[in-house]
């Protein structure tokens, strides 16, 4: 029996074995070796060893592999600066990759099923309606009293600052201009940061930053989901933070709702805000529109409120640009005499005036080339694919492709891609022209392609046109060298300390 059970293995060992196993090996090999992958950059954990520093960790990475892989337990994880993938990804085959659950599921607690999570149909509608509503002129004018609101108050913080030779944290304040630009813009409502006022909009905006954190480090963290089971940590944080939020965002949506089905109370309703035009054009369940108003008031403050402190800090570096921005302004403006306050300098502010104002554009525009607001963004792939340059994704797989990394590619930009140059963007006649969205990916591109676009460059354009045509500004610390926050936009870590002199015979308020 023993015999006869040793001779069974030996004939399966050297005979079954090589005659069936051994084939599929090969062939296995073989495919392996034709196939054709993206060279291996490192592995997920070299990413959190250089967490704090992941963007230039990917930069030299990209400047020796256009795309490369890294390794994870997880998925096969791509990350991409080549123009040509880019536009497949987003634009020639946009219907194969998305958000998937993969993304939703880690928003999904913050944002909801609003624009940024999802796909299909849900994503269509949305778009349908956002773009509508972007285009407006009620959007632009009432956005644009607004802006121009926040830029005066600003003035007069730095006027003051001016006096008193003190400093401002110029990060600090453009985060509390930009959310209380975008809190009228999208419920109606004064939040009020910059003077601190409004105790539950403070209260609010504090606890909407923090969600926003901890939702990002999901990304990083694969107990979250455990963490969320047993409400313990940074999701027992989360869900605090939430909490605030919603009793927040629905107080305004039912206050809105009861002043909108009362006729004598309708005039209340302002009906300039997005929260107030979309519900007069949906009958959703309250839900759909905390979910709608989460996702403006991410895309519509951190961008805008890191740009802006990039802006300054880089004209503070460049302070010839800087004097050439105001040059700009003033020229536009036909500002000749003294302006004595902000609020008289905003007021010769015309449209017409900010559509001139090109190299104030182009020096935009370079600061986002190089401080991207969203740096690295990421897509699902849904089914596998092969991409342009002939390599392999699997259904599952990720592929990122990375703004701030794209930025500072010579093969793109040329040999001074790291230099800060607005001229790059400006034609013989000092006309201002854009550059291929495949390459300057900070808006993304294709069918998904950034809704706020203009009306960010809006916001950011009468902020600097006001603050720069009014003041000087210059480094508190000449030698100081910012690092970023490792978070879903390229904050500054920590204060941007400026002084503040007024340009003009600027005095008054
Ligand atoms: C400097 C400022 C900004 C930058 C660099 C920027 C960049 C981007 C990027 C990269 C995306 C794609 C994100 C993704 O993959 O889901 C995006 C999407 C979007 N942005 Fe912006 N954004 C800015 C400002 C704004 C503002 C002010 C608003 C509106 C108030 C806005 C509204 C949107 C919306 C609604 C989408 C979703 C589009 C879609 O999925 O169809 N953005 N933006």
């Amino acid at each position: 029996m023993a015999f006869s059970n040793f001779l069974l293995n030996l004939i399966f060992i050297t005979v079954i074995i090589p005659l069936f196993l051994l084939p599929l090996i090969f062939l296995y090999i073989y495919n392996q070796q034709t196939k054709k992958y993206h060279p291996i950059g490192g592995t997920v954990f070299n990413m959190l060893i250089n967490f704090k520093r992941l963007h230039h960790y990917m930069v030299d990475l990209a400047a020796k592999y256009k795309t490369f892989r890294m390794i994870s337990p997880f998925r096969g994880e791509i990350y991409t600066t080549d123009p040509v993938i880019v536009e497949y990804i987003l634009k020639t085959n946009f219907q194969n990759y998305g958000k998937g659950t993969h993304v939703h599921n880690l928003l999904e607690d913050f944002l909801g099923d609003g624009i940024f999570t999802v796909d299909g149909a849900k994503w269509q509608e949305q778009r349908k309606l956002s773009s509508h509503e972007f285009s407006t002129k009620v959007l632009r004018d009432f956005s644009g009293v607004t802006f121009r609101k926040n830029a005066v108050k600003l003035g007069n913080i730095f006027l003051e600052a001016a006096k008193s030779n003190q400093v401002v944290d110029i990060n600090d304040l453009f985060m509390k201009a930009t959310a209380d630009s975008i809190f009228k813009v999208a419920f109606g409502v004064d939040l009020d940061n910059l003077s601190g006022s409004n105790e539950e909009g403070v209260r609010f905006s504090r606890a909407f930053d923090d969600a926003n954190e901890l939702t990002y480090n999901r990304l990083v963290d694969i107990t979250w989901k455990i963490k969320k089971y047993f409400n313990i940590g940074s999701e027992a944080e989360l869900k605090k933070n939430l909490k605030v939020v919603d009793e927040f965002v629905y107080k305004v949506i039912r206050t809105k709702r009861e002043q909108m089905s009362k006729p004598k109370d309708n005039y209340l309703v302002t009906k300039e805000d997005i929260l107030s035009r979309f519900m007069q054009m949906e009958n959703r369940d309250p839900k759909y529109f905390r979910d709608i108003i989460m996702n403006y008031v991410l895309a519509g403050k951190d961008p805008i409120a890191a740009t802006m402190t990039w802006f300054i800090y880089m004209l503070c570096k460049h302070p010839q640009v800087q004097d050439k921005v105001a040059n700009d302004i003033k020229e536009a403006m036909y500002i000749k005499e003294e302006i004595t306050n902000v609020a008289n300098f905003e007021a010769r502010l015309s449209e017409d005036a900010l559509e001139k104002m090109q190299y104030l554009q182009a020096t935009l525009a370079e600061t986002i080339r190089l401080y991207p607001a969203l740096p690295l963004d990421l897509k699902i792939c849904f089914s596998s694919d092969v991409l342009p340059d002939g390599c392999i994704v699997k259904k599952g797989d990720m592929v990122a492709y990375m703004p701030y990394a794209m930025g500072r590619m010579k093969f793109i930009w040329g040999d001074d891609a790291h230099e800060f140059k607005p001229d790059r963007w400006l034609d013989a006649n000092g006309c201002f022209h854009s550059k291929s969205p495949f390459k300057f990916t900070a808006f993304q591109a294709g069918p998904r392609t950034c809704l706020g676009r203009e009306f960010a460059y809006r916001q950011m354009k009468i902020f600097s046109s006001i603050l720069l045509g009014c003041f000087a500004f210059k480094l508190s610390n000449a030698n100081e060298d910012p690092k970023y926050r490792t978070t879903i936009n390229i904050q500054l870590d920590g204060p941007l300390n400026i002084y503040v002199s007024p340009r003009s015979g600027l005095h008054n308020r």
